[in-house]
């Protein structure tokens, strides 16, 4: 039995865990950056670099804890590569880089995407390849046909904003917190969703591809009118989105060439709501719907540790000079 220890560190949230190749999560710690960043609204890169210089190691160290081993007890480290804030980035990849070459083990560098593609694996051992995933978070919406470890075809992304991001941009926009799908989410169940008209860009289109610009344009719109409550507006705005992603999803399921089940992934996965019209889309192509539990949707290190299990297992590892990239499309 593999165990690999997993480091994440691409975002707002610092993560050490300890997986195994039989998918056996053995511990997994997290810290999240949400209170530093919530004056300004939004991520600042430089001071979330810092802060997973101060919360990483002691995540390790607690990690081992929980599960009563050592570094030694690992057969390989995994971290996140990219994409993301390069300087967070490059805090977990060279901590990686470090913790396996002092105890000689082998690194496995893992694409962060790679890690929410795999992590329906993590949480139903039963999924099998391919499947089509809905990755909904902050910095992407994609429909990836996954098709076995390392061989993903993109399908459709968004060519302007992501789903999490036109959420959070909502909140804003509406003076809700940060971070703002779980607000938007709560004002939404006080609303009426057909109390405001707002589009719903590229439905019914043969366009694949998602985009989230118009409609953050006609909730600015609405909300600057006076005319609309805010709960009218996160009502509205969350049932376009829905509107959006199952039109989307739809077309793709009709396009892939057959998969085992529809998955969605990512932080945005969180929202009931969304988590609900998927499944009766799933339910319509009689297809299992799967969804991650809530803490392996959001970001964190348990799916990078499986991701290098996936890896590891079929002989993928890394060398040292292997780079930190901002960006790395799947
Ligand atoms: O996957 P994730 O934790 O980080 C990224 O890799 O981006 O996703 C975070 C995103 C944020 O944009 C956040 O507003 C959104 O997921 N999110 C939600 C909900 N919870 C988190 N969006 C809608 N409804 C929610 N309940
Ligand atoms: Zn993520």
């Amino acid at each position: 039995m593999s165990i690999i220890l997993g480091l994440e560190s691409s975002c707002d949230e610092t993560a050490a865990a300890l997986v195994t190749g039989e998918g056996v999560v053995l511990s997994h710690k997290l810290a999240t950056q949400e209170a530093q960043h919530r004056p300004y609204g939004g991520v600042v890169p430089e001071i979330a670099a810092r802060a997973h210089v101060d919360a990483l190691m002691p995540l390790v160290e607690a990690a081992f804890a929980d599960a009563q081993l050592t570094l030694a007890d690992v057969d390989a480290i995994a971290a996140t590569a990219g994409p993301g804030l390069i300087g967070g980035v490059m805090v977990g990849l060279v901590t990686g880089k470090a913790l396996a070459h002092a105890a000689c083990k082998p690194l496995i560098a893992v694409n962060h995407l790679e890690g929410h593609a795999l992590s329906p694996r993590l949480a139903d051992r039963d999924l099998a390849f391919p499947y089509l995933l809905l990755l909904v978070s902050g910095g992407h919406c994609q429909l990836l046909r996954v098709e076995g470890v390392g061989q993903y075809r993109r399908l459709a992304t968004t060519i302007d904003d992501a789903a999490g991001e036109a959420f959070d941009k909502t909140a804003k926009l509406l003076g809700l917190g940060y971070p703002g799908g779980p607000e938007v989410e709560k004002a939404a169940l006080r609303g009426d969703a057909k109390g405001v008209p707002l589009p719903r860009p590229l439905v019914g289109t043969s366009d694949p591809h998602f985009s989230f610009a118009g409609l953050k344009s006609a909730v600015m719109r609405a909300a600057q009118s006076g005319k609309y409550t805010t709960d009218d507006i996160a009502a509205s705005f969350t049932a376009a989105v829905i509107d959006c992603l199952v039109d989307r999803t739809d077309r793709a399921l009709r396009e892939s060439g057959g998969v085992s089940a529809l998955v969605v992934a990512g932080g945005v996965a969180a929202n009931r709501a969304i988590r609900s019209a998927l499944e009766q889309l799933a339910a319509r192509h009689d297809l299992p719907f799967v969804a991650p539990p809530l803490w392996l949707c959001t970001d964190n290190a348990a799916m990078i540790g499986w991701a290098g299990a996936e890896r590891y297992a079929l002989g993928l590892i890394d060398g040292m000079d292997v780079p930190a990239r901002p960006r790395w499309p799947l």
